[in-house]
């Protein structure tokens, strides 16, 4: 179980006016939908990084000075922004506004000695403070008013959710309560760097960048840190040297297959981690999946890691997924309900299996807005229409070009809301005929599927591969009677909508209770039997028409 992590804040202090700066990535990441031009992936990443290598994570004693403590570590050279945290003890994270400082704090730290324990002597960014006289300090009453970095309780999301005005201010607020906060970017952007600083122990010039959902938009506060270590770097830095009729090269091993190399390399990362690691516990090497990896815990920052290498299509898959997310204000608010919705029927989960993804599931959400009339979101092959040179990316032979400037994208002209969005969304994949059509948000239209596999999602740079092709017939299944029940509960509340006294949880908040799959237990009561038939025979109705309106491709 991970633990708590608490964001502590000190208000008054030095620390608020270090700490005012301006988010890095802008709308992309907050979710506020300004008219300023937006960062490309490549510009984030980049800045991220940089900010990343010239911070340090301290492991503090409880009560500490905040004053101090920053007035100390300022010998080393100003500090451009800091906050602390709880997860098993106090712990802050200090960026600096040059990297020279680092070493300055480096060269003034000693190796502990451990009694009867032996240190294995590595000069990381990750410290541990003690106090001379730890009486000077407690004396001192830090004023500090923390926030979770955790997702809210049920208790407090159902509450919120209650109180909101409407479904869409309910799937908006879901949002704010759930997406990254800044801090947790931060620390999920500095984990990656320290791990970089391992790693390059191995192989100097090397990048960890993080991927998935800490960096495409759509991560939810707790969700794992998915890494890439990135060694490309290492091959490209003596390109342009070579003159005359000379080339130089350098003497390497060779392995049969990149499949072996990837393994040799995170085999020895692994062994690295585990060895010498400080904060990393719980190291495995899952080296013989389709794509290797090592997972380990990450015990400081509570992040669960996943490593690999050779993945570059991955990292342009989060490209992807952050152009989408940052098109329209409506594609994360959305995507973020579904996930929640999923988790909550168990639809998901942290263990793999026949489920579907989240990855996945943001997929089917992002295919179903490029339906829509008009379409909220283009479809990839527009995207890769609208690639200029500088844009053209071909990985392992897939073409996995796409413009990456997304202020070059125009706005979708739809203006539908939230709430009808969400009851469209169920019905839609309530009625989708999976048995024979595949989903494809290359093309933005199905597809027929070219496998038996239930659900069929085509990969969409690998456009061979099927991204739930681990999805049962009896997962897909419960998806598809749950997204039906879900339609049918916004369906009738439309009509009905309980009222302000009834104390009942309405709109959003009813598809996130476990109770709404219950229907078919042998004990439900004649209320429950009717609102299940009423649904089938709802569901009919639409299909009938559908079937009578062929060219309505909507599913309206
Ligand atoms: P959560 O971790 O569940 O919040 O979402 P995530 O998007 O990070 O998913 P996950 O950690 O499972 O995977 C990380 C990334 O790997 C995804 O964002 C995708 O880019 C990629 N990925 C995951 N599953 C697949 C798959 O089945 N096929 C392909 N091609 N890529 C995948
Ligand atoms: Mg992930």
């Amino acid at each position: 179980q991970r633990p708590s992590c608490r964001l502590l804040c000190c208000p008054g202090t030095v620390a608020e006016d270090l700490q005012r700066e301006e988010p890095l990535s802008g709308s992309a990441e907050t979710g506020s939908e300004d008219k300023t031009s937006k960062k490309r992936f490549f510009e984030v990443q980049k800045e991220r990084r940089e900010q990343a290598q010239r911070t340090v994570l301290i492991h503090c004693p409880n009560k500490i000075s905040e004053k101090k403590f920053l007035k100390y570590l300022s010998h080393h050279g100003p500090i451009n922004n800091h906050f602390f945290y709880e997860s098993f003890g106090l712990y802050a994270v200090v960026e600096f506004c040059q990297k020279e400082s680092i070493s300055s704090l480096q060269n003034g730290t000693r190796t502990p000695s451990m009694g009867m324990e032996a240190a294995i002597p590595f000069r990381s960014r990750f410290f541990n403070l003690k106090l001379k006289n730890p009486s000077n300090q407690t004396s001192e009453k830090s004023c500090v008013q923390s926030s979770d970095q955790l997702p809210p309780s049920s208790k407090k999301l159902f509450e919120l959710l209650y109180y909101a005005e409407s479904v869409d201010d309910q799937v908006n607020t879901l949002l704010k309560e759930f997406e990254l906060t800044e801090e947790n970017t931060r620390l999920r952007y500095l984990t990656c760097s320290l791990i970089e600083d391992i790693a390059a122990a191995y192989f100097p010039d090397c990048i960890v960048r993080p991927f998935g959902s800490s960096v495409n938009t759509f991560g939810k506060l707790g969700c794992d840190l998915d890494m890439f270590l990135d060694l490309d770097e290492i091959g490209k830095l003596g390109t342009h040297k070579s003159s005359g009729n000379f080339l130089m090269e350098f003497q390497v091993k060779n392995v049969p297959s990149e499949r072996v190399a990837t393994q040799k390399i995170l085999s020895v990362i692994g062994e690295c981690l585990d060895h010498f690691g400080p904060g990393c516990v719980g190291v495995q090497k899952i080296l013989n999946a389709r794509c290797p990896l090592v997972r380990f815990s990450h015990q400081p920052s509570g992040f669960q890691c996943d490593l690999t290498t050779n993945n570059r299509i991955a990292l342009k898959s989060s490209e992807l997924l952050y152009i989408y997310g940052a098109l329209d204000s409506r594609v994360r608010a959305l995507v973020f309900s579904i996930r929640c919705w999923a988790r909550a029927h168990s639809l998901t989960s942290s263990i793999p299996g026949a489920w579907i993804t989240n990855f996945s599931l943001t997929m089917m959400v992002i295919f179903f807005l490029q339906r829509r009339s008009p379409p909220i979101l283009p479809t990839l092959d527009l995207l890769k229409t609208l690639a200029d040179a500088e844009d053209k990316c071909i990985i392992e032979g897939n073409n996995c070009t796409f413009i990456r400037d997304l202020n070059r994208i125009k706005p979708s002209g739809n203006t539908e809301t939230l709430e009808l969005l969400l009851k469209e969304f169920f019905e839609y994949f309530g009625n989708f005929t999976f048995n024979k059509n595949s989903i494809n948000i290359r093309q933005g239209r199905e597809q027929n599927k070219p496998d038996s596999s239930p659900l069929h999602i085509q990969n969409p740079f690998e456009t061979s591969l099927n991204i739930s092709k681990n999805v049962s017939q009896s997962q897909l299944q419960k998806f598809v009677e749950l997204a039906r029940e879900s339609a049918w509960i916004l369906q009738r509340e439309d009509q009905d909508r309980p009222s302000s006294s009834s104390n009942q949880p309405w709109g959003l908040a009813a598809l996130l209770l476990p109770s709404i799959a219950k229907s078919k237990s042998p004990s439900k009561n004649k209320k429950e039997k009717l609102s299940s038939e009423r649904i089938k025979n709802l569901l009919e109705s639409i299909k009938s028409n559908r079937t009578e309106n062929p060219t309505d491709t909507n599913g309206k």
